[in-house]
Order: structure tokens, then sequence, then C-alpha cells
């Protein structure tokens, strides 16, 4: 199972929103796939999936509930872990117990969502996973703490898979992934435009790779998620878009 926590070293670029649509994609590409919220301070993954849960991966982590009593399954296939908020009791070692509490899970990918900032909590998030993926904005500001967690997931020994760029808006004073590339070293492995679908999509809780799939943005998002799961997009597209419009899912 490979599992690959979404980072980004600031709030609000878009991790939450990005975990939900690559975990459809990687899904609608026939992987087996489940997305965790491990952000106890603003746990919203469930709200993309307009899902109101009982039993939230908080609950499993503070009692004797099983993991399987939180994951919930999407139409399109995906299984979603909610979280909840429990940052009044927060320690450090809950991330330690997730991680014993997933050894278990068969997936093919488990995409964890995080909290925001370099914290305590935010850092600590990354033990569970293997792999990290680092989200960041065009701004400066972004970008400088996007290269501050690159350099704490690599000496966490984490596999970092690349940064993608989101909320993009080509502007020549805004750097590009070329550009990113060069003074961090950092692969830049998607850039997706700032688009209002996305924001859309979340309002009728339903990621944009779903409610949207012909957008630029959730195009992207398909190419990124071909990526990770090593699929040729360009051959795929073609029987992959095929199915989709056999069983009905596309047009
Ligand atoms: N490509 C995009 N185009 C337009 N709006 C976007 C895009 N990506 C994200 N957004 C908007 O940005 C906002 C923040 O996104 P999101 O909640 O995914 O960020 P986050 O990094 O998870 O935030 P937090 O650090 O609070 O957990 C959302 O309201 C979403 O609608
Ligand atoms: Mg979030």
């Amino acid at each position: 199972m490979r599992i690959i926590a979404l980072t980004a070293g600031k709030g609000g670029v878009g991790k939450t929103t990005l975990t939900a649509n690559l975990g459809v994609s990687l899904t609608k590409m026939g992987f087996k796939t489940c997305v965790l919220d491990a952000n106890f301070t603003a746990p919203d993954l469930g709200t993309h999936f307009g899902l109101n849960p009982d039993t939230t991966i908080w609950d499993v982590l503070n009692s004797k509930e099983p993991i399987e009593h939180a994951i919930y399954g999407h139409d399109c296939g995906l299984h979603i872990i909610p979280g909840s908020t429990g940052v009044e009791d927060f320690r450090k070692d809950i991330y330690k117990r997730l991680k014993r509490k997933i050894r278990n899970l068969k997936y093919d990918f488990l995409l964890i969502d995080t909290p925001p900032g370099l914290g305590d909590d935010a850092i600590s998030a990354l033990t569970p996973a293997k792999e990290v993926i680092i989200v960041a904005n065009p701004e400066w500001t972004s970008l400088s703490n996007a290269y501050r967690v690159y350099q704490i997931a690599k000496k966490m020994k984490k596999q970092v898979v690349g940064m993608v760029l989101n909320r993009q808006l080509v502007h020549e004073y805004e750097p590009d992934g070329l550009m990113i590339k060069k003074f961090t070293g950092l692969n830049v492995i998607g850039e997706i435009p700032e688009d209002i679908v996305v924001r859309k999509s979340i309002a009728v809780q339903s990621p944009v790779t779903l409610s949207y799939p012909e957008s630029k943005a959730a195009k992207e998002l398909e190419r990124i998620s071909a990526l990770i799961g090593g699929i040729d997009y360009k051959s795929s597209k073609g029987w992959f878009h095929n199915l989709m419009k056999f069983i009905g899912m596309t047009v």
C-alpha cells in the first residue's frame, strides 16, 4: 500500500481539495484508494463528499473503535475516513497511533490530508506516510513554507513525490513550475489553474473530478493521478474515457 501525505507548510493552499480529487481520480483509474483526514484542526475532507459521519478517525484513535467503523464508501468507489476536531486533546503521539491503526488496511493508495503550518501537529502528521506530496500556491509566502516542509520531509527520510502548484493564475510576477524547480530542486508534478468550478464543486459537495470532469482543473488532476499511479496518461485517456462513457459517467 502506498501511503502518501499531502502537506504544505501553509494553510488554505488546497491540500484537502487535492486529497479528495486525487482520491477520486486514482479510483476512476482502477486503483483501490482511500482518503483519510488527519487534520484535527480543520477537518473538512468529509465535507467535500457531503459526509456527516457518526464515527471519525478521531474516535478510532481515542477509543477501542475499529478503524473499519470510520470507513465510508462513496458512489465512485473511493473510501473515505473522515476526521473531527481534536485540537484541544492533541498529543504528538496521536500520529504514531494512527500509523498502527492503518497498518492492516489493504489499498493500493492511502492519501492522508494533513494540518496546516509547520507546527508539531503538521510535522508529526507525516509520520504514518512513506511518501509526501507538497502543495503550494504560486506565491512566495506559500513557496517559502513549501520549501521548509520539503527540507523537513527529506530529514524525516520521506520520499518526496513532488510539488503540486495549485491556483495557478499565470501572471508574469508569479513563478511557474520550471522556475520553482530551478530554485528549489523540487519536481513540480502538476500545475492546477485557478478555476471557479473548484469552488462550485465544494458547494455541491462533489469533487471537481466528478462534478466537472471536463474542466481544466479536473483534467490536470487526472494527469497528476496518472503520473502518481505510473499510468501513461495520453494512452490511457482513450480507453478510460470510452469506459466512463460506456457506463454513463461522462459524456
Ligand atoms: N484550483 C483552485 N481554484 C479555485 N479555488 C480553489 C482551487 N483549489 C482550492 N480552491 C479553494 O481554496 C480553498 C482552500 O482549499 P483547501 O481547503 O483545499 O485548502 P487546505 O490547504 O486544505 O486548507 P487548510 O490548511 O485550512 O486545511 C477552498 O475554499 C477551495 O474552494
Ligand atoms: Mg484542509
